[in-house]
């Protein structure tokens, strides 16, 4: 049988760069989403490009909608990444726990009934409290996971899960642990800011960034290509990974916009976020032979090209 790979929340940022990678690598792709807008892949690829892949409008939350798309598309290897962001967990806790929580039991769930012994699946730095928790300098890989927000404690909730699925179902996983994602899709989520702010730097237009601090910034299609790798390597056991890079600060991302874009009108607020400024990615490292980590410098220019070339497609 050939290698299917399903992809949750394709319609999203990551989900829609997973896409890609996965097309043009030759894969067979199907994209599980309640949505069925898709800006994000549209501005990736071609109509054509996007034919071969498998599109299934549904819910996370329908038990039945994910066990249906694991058995009709054979799939083989997952990708789970459907899930709502800290803002919309905030603002509505009940439907937060739905989707991010029931929604990735579902998916073990329908990986169990399929026979599917791996699972790679997105958690979140979010997993952690703030600075004030630790001691200076990158937080380790075991670092105690005491979230401050409802998405946070739901995706400390699903890595539980995924050690029981693994301990009782021998169902393996690898969770990765993105920060700050940027690029091209990225356009909703608390942190989606700096790369709202490059496309309204490229179209000329003011910006102000509601936030400051040192963070570390990862490219959506290094993200992406690292959920691919984690969906083929299966390791052995439920493991959690933090995406790392080094750390930056909210600043040093604008001053390298301004270099690409001389005149950017980017201005920065004196509001750091809560959360520590870097996690050690040396696990990682460990597991996998290839650790996808484009220079921030580059990613930026090559976001700036990306947005240039879509001019006014791109909102
Ligand atoms: N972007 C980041 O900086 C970042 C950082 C840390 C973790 N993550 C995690 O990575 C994953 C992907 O992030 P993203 O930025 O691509 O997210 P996104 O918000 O761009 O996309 C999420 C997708 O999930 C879909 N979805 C939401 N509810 C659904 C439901 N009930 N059923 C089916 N689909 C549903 C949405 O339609 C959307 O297409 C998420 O799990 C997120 O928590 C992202």
């Amino acid at each position: 049988m050939a290698d299917t790979y399903l992809v949750t929340g394709g319609m999203g940022c990551i989900g829609a760069w997973a896409l890609y990678h996965l097309r043009r690598n030759g894969k067979r792709a199907v994209n599980f989403d309640q949505s069925r807008d898709r800006h994000r892949i549209d501005w990736l690829m071609s109509a054509e490009e996007q034919a071969n892949i498998s599109f299934v409008q549904g819910d996370l939350r329908d038990t039945d909608a994910v066990k249906a798309v694991f058995s009709q598309y054979g799939v083989t290897h997952v990708i789970h990444l459907a899930a709502l962001q800290v803002p919309m967990c905030r603002a509505n806790p009940v439907l937060g726990a739905e989707v991010n929580v029931t929604g990735t039991v579902n998916v073990f769930e329908a990986a169990r009934e399929q026979g599917i012994t791996h699972v790679a699946y997105a958690s979140s730095i979010g997993v952690y409290g703030p600075p004030s928790d630790f001691p200076p300098g990158l937080i380790a890989h075991d670092a105690p996971k005491r979230p401050r927000t409802l998405y946070g404690a739901y995706k400390v909730c699903n890595e539980g899960t995924a050690l029981v699925y693994y301990e009782e179902q021998g169902i393996s996983s690898t969770c990765l642990r993105p920060y700050t994602v940027y690029g091209v899709g990225r356009n909703q989520g608390m942190t989606s800011e700096p790369t709202k702010a490059l496309v309204a730097a490229a179209k000329g237009q003011p910006y102000h960034i509601p936030f400051s601090g040192t963070m570390q910034f990862q490219w959506a299609a290094d993200v992406a290509r690292q959920f691919i790798l984690a969906a083929e390597q299966p390791l052995g056991g439920a493991f959690g990974f933090n995406l790392g890079g080094n750390p930056a600060t909210v600043a040093d991302f604008v001053q390298i916009a301004s270099d690409v874009l001389p005149g950017t009108r980017i201005d920065v607020a004196d509001n750091p976020l809560p959360f520590p400024a870097g996690f050690d990615d040396s696990a990682l490292r460990t597991k996998f032979d290839m650790v996808f980590e484009t220079p921030l410098d580059e990613g930026i220019a090559g976001t700036v090209a990306h947005i240039q070339r879509l001019g006014e497609r791109i909102t």
